[in-house]
């Protein structure tokens, strides 16, 4: 917008300039041409502008694919509708403002409160438990070619495992899965996460929740060579292989 009013200024500048200097049919077509020229050059400025950028069509379309797995109680997304063309306005997504390139999906659930004993009352518990989100994690977040940063922790994916496509989001730098209800093997292939700085896959347990999640090669890890954060609280690692390596 900055650049359109300077553009202008600057056009209507030179036009007044010209039209008191010289007749009319001094204008030559090489100063319209020069016109004309400040006017698309002051366009392409605003094209340029990062307030314009908007997401990136097929990322809108994966993120969309995304909510449709899910189950969200509270309706947390509800700015992720297809009305609401600049999917890096939603809540929650970060975009590279250079690129548009969805750079982070951040959507803990409450307040990064995740454990009953978080909560004074089991109502309490119960009340802030409807805004985790349930269901399915779609692999239309492979479409998401610039993803550096999942936050999906403290929701309630019901017992299912950790996907094993997460493993092909290979520019994820931080990656959080914690205390969000995964049961089942954590998947190798997370090891081919190579820029991985940061990965949490723990859970709150006692003597009343019990360990779900269990990781039978530690071998993987290895893999990991920026990791400098890893909370694998609660994982189940009594039969892990592969110590010496990772
Ligand atoms: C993107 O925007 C943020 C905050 O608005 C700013 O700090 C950052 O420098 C910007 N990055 C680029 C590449 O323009
Ligand atoms: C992961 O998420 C949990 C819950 O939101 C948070 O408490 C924890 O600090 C996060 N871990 C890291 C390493 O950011
Ligand atoms: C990802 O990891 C799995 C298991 O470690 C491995 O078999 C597979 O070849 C890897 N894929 C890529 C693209 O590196
Ligand atoms: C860990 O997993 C092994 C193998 O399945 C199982 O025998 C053991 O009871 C588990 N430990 C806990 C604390 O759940």
């Amino acid at each position: 917008m900055l650049y359109t009013i300077i553009g202008s200024l600057l056009i209507s500048l030179l036009s007044t300039n010209m039209s008191a200097h010289f007749s009319f049919s001094y204008f030559s077509p090489c100063h319209l041409c020069l016109l004309g020229f400040l006017a698309l050059f002051s366009i392409y400025l605003t094209d340029q502008n990062p307030d314009h950028v908007l997401c990136i069509e097929g990322e809108r379309q994966a993120l969309l694919r995304f909510k449709i797995g899910l189950t969200d109680e509270t309706n947390r997304l509800n700015s992720w509708v297809d009305e609401e063309r600049d999917c890096c306005r939603w809540v929650g997504i970060v975009c590279d403002n250079s690129t548009g390139h969805v750079h982070r999906i951040h959507l803990p659930g409450p307040d990064d409160h995740c454990n009953f004993e978080d909560y004074g009352t089991p109502k309490e518990y119960e009340e802030a438990s409807k805004q985790r989100l349930k269901g399915d994690i779609n692999p239309s977040l492979l479409d998401l070619k610039q993803l550096k940063h999942l936050d999906l922790s403290c929701n309630d994916f019901g017992g299912i495992q950790v996907p094993k496509f997460i493993g092909s989001l290979e520019n994820l730098k931080y990656l959080n899965l914690s205390s969000s209800n995964f049961g089942g093997t954590i998947p190798p292939q997370l090891g081919n996460l190579s820029e991985l700085h940061v990965l949490a896959l723990g859970s709150f347990h006692n003597r009343f929740v019990p360990i779900k999640t269990i990781m039978w090669n530690m071998q993987w890890l290895s893999g990991l060579r920026w990791l400098h954060h890893l909370d694998m609280s609660g994982v189940n690692l009594s039969k892990a292989t592969g110590w010496h390596q990772s």
